[in-house]
């Protein structure tokens, strides 16, 4: 167990990006890894806020709980949260687009095409890596299916991460995946086919080493 309690920011789940009242764009993540972080982060005695893109999950006991649904909500949820957090959990799937606008009515259906109008979401994690403060840490994920560890690494410098997490596609929403991590300092190291709850515990162990070294 780590000697320092931490508080830890862990966000989980699928972003949802609507187009109309009723129908969103959004992507299979079923929020299992973030939840089993939590759960792991709980288990070795840290705080934990979770904020949370929508999942058939049941949240865990003892964290504070923050729904959200869209990215503009978690961006303002993490934001919120961030200067009051030791380390930052950045799993949830944030959608990379959303529509350029959302019709305040129900789109009707018609015989012709429909063109969506789709901007990039900003980049919560590389707002956190931009606003990261002396002895905060932050972890990010990298789904990739192409150049797995090149592109990892290359989010790793880019959004100023200490941590990057690269997995293949999929592990998204599935019960056991091959992960692979990284630390600014160390070389890559793999879990290979890991359910979530052993991967959340290995990655959490990687994690709290983090914050030994100053
Ligand atoms: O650049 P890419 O989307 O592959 O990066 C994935 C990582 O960035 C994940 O940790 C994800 O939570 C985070 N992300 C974000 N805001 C976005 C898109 C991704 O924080 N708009």
């Amino acid at each position: 167990m780590h000697k320092k309690k931490l508080n830890i920011l862990i966000t989980a789940g699928g972003t949802r990006e609507y187009i109309d009242p009723v129908r969103f764009i959004s992507n299979a993540s079923s929020g299992r890894m973030g939840y089993a972080l939590a759960r792991a982060a709980l288990k070795a005695g840290h705080r934990v806020t979770l904020i949370t893109a929508p999942t058939a999950l049941k949240p865990p006991a003892g964290a504070t709980v923050v729904p959200v649904e869209t990215s503009a909500e978690m961006f303002a949820a993490v934001k919120a949260a961030f200067d009051r957090c030791d380390g930052l959990l950045m799993t949830a799937a944030v959608s990379d687009y959303r529509p350029a606008k959302t019709s305040t009515h129900k789109l009707k259906k018609h015989n012709t095409e429909l063109v969506l109008h789709l901007k990039p979401t900003p980049d919560i994690l590389a707002w956190a890596g931009r606003h990261k403060k002396h002895g905060q840490r932050i972890c990010g994920f990298a789904l990739e299916d192409r150049d797995i560890f090149a592109n990892a690494e290359q989010k790793l410098r880019r959004k100023k991460l200490d941590m990057v997490v690269a997995n293949p596609p999929g592990a998204i929403g599935a019960e056991r995946s091959t992960l692979h991590i990284k630390t600014r300092d160390d070389n890559w190291q793999t879990f290979e086919n890991f359910s979530k709850t052993r991967s959340a515990a290995a990655l959490l162990r990687h994690f709290e080493k983090l914050f030994d070294t100053q």
